[in-house]
């Protein structure tokens, strides 16, 4: 027998398995229980959020540090890779870049050829310290620069900021990305992690799984919207400029970046605390622009279509603040969001069975074929 969803267009509201590792009732998103109000507001560092997703619940300050370690002790590039990464174009897109080196990455891992829960245990600290590396490597490349190595005893939030920008991160600096990097940890069945988790199913290998996740993150009705968000702040240029720039957006039916969602009613839970943060690196920074013209954008795509806010609208002001260059906001939500691939892959594979669904054909029947000479 089939159910038949297929007027349910991109599987809205198809519930399509069981997980117990985040959650979004009622406009509230929880990881493993927790709001992510709570755990914004409260957790020290990432790292705490990794050690929820992975192991099931909050660490210990042992259990927290030890992590952190890990993580940073996996921080490290292969050398094979970091040489294909010189090779790379210095305007290729960095999410091709991520995507191609976590999937070498693959190729040099220690236990290339283990899919137990041990080793894909192992393989995401690794992974989780590595794209932290990457993406910062590539940064350097770019430049001209060497890549740094990360700083034990630090945390990955540090640690990220550090290896990209060369400079040792202010305190304001940390607790913003700390807290971006815990708001884009996992979001239920979302695309990227579906996808990660499909791959998984097949029982292919956890760096395939990633590979898959970050291809889809890519796309701007993603995670890429971040990064086409900060090109309309910049296309935008003044809070002054805002509306008129709206309305005519919106009257030639463009999508507004950064705007609506798929399961959110009510708006997005995560988007307040990333507005807090652009207004709190604003003031820093004595330079206003990017957060006075995003609020006004706020306002109007409200007023004139009734659109909220998502994670990716503030996260593009907040990140620009943080002296991170645009192209680089999407692999930056891949960095955090490695945690919950991984620990959806693991929870896929804990119970698994291959994901195929069926199509709902829709073209022709009962052909006949004829002969290429009879054409
Ligand atoms: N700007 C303008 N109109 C929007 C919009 C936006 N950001 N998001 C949705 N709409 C409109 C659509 O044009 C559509 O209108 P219509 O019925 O008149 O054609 C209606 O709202 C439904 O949109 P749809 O794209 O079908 O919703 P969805 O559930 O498939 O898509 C998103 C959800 C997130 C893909 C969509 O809101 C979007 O494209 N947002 C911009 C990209 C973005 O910020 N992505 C990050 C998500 S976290």
């Amino acid at each position: 027998m089939t159910v038949n969803v297929a007027e349910n267009k991109g599987l809205e509201d198809v519930v399509v398995g069981p997980s117990s590792i985040s959650s979004i009732i009622d406009d509230v998103l929880t990881y493993r229980g927790y709001s992510i109000d709570d755990l914004t507001e409260n957790a020290s560092c990432f790292e705490e959020i990794v050690h929820l997703l992975w192991y099931g619940r909050l660490p210990v300050q042992s259990e927290l540090v030890a992590l952190r370690d890990a993580i940073v002790a996996g921080a490290i590039i292969p050398v094979p890779v970091l040489g294909w990464m010189a090779t790379v174009s210095r305007d290729a897109n960095p999410m091709d870049v991520l995507r191609t080196a976590v999937s070498m990455l693959g190729l040099y891992d220690p236990q290339r050829d283990e899919n137990t829960a041990e080793a894909n245990l192992s393989k995401a600290i690794r992974l989780q310290g590595q794209i932290a590396a990457l993406v910062a490597a590539f940064e350097r490349v770019r430049e001209g620069l060497q890549p740094l190595d990360a700083r034990p005893g630090e945390t990955l939030a540090w640690n990220f900021l550090y290896m990209m920008t060369g400079k040792e991160p202010d305190a304001l600096s940390v607790k913003a990305f700390e807290r971006a990097l815990i708001l884009h940890a996992d979001h239920e069945f979302n695309a990227s992690t579906f996808a990660a988790r499909q791959t998984a199913s097949t029982l292919s290998d956890m760096h395939s799984a990633i590979t898959s996740a970050i291809g889809t993150l890519k796309g701007p009705l993603h995670g890429g919207a971040n990064t086409a968000v900060m090109q309309m702040l910049q296309e935008v240029g003044t809070a002054e400029n805002a509306e008129p720039w709206i309305k005519d957006a919106l009257a030639k039916k463009k999508k507004i970046m950064g705007f609506g969602h798929r399961v959110y009613e009510n708006g997005d839970p995560r988007a307040k605390h990333l507005r807090a943060m652009s207004k709190e690196l604003a003031v820093r920074t004595g330079e206003p622009k990017w957060y006075e013209m995003s609020i006004t954008i706020d306002d109007v795509v409200k007023r004139e279509k009734g659109l909220l806010t998502n994670v990716d609208f503030y996260s593009a002001s907040t990140y620009h603040y943080l002296g991170i260059p645009g192209d680089q906001f999407t692999p930056i939500f891949a960095v955090s969001r490695l945690s919950g691939w991984a620990a959806h892959v693991m929870e896929q594979l804990a119970n698994n069975r291959l994901i195929r669904p069926r199509a709902e054909y829709t073209g022709p029947g009962h052909q006949v074929f004829v002969p290429i000479q009879a054409r």
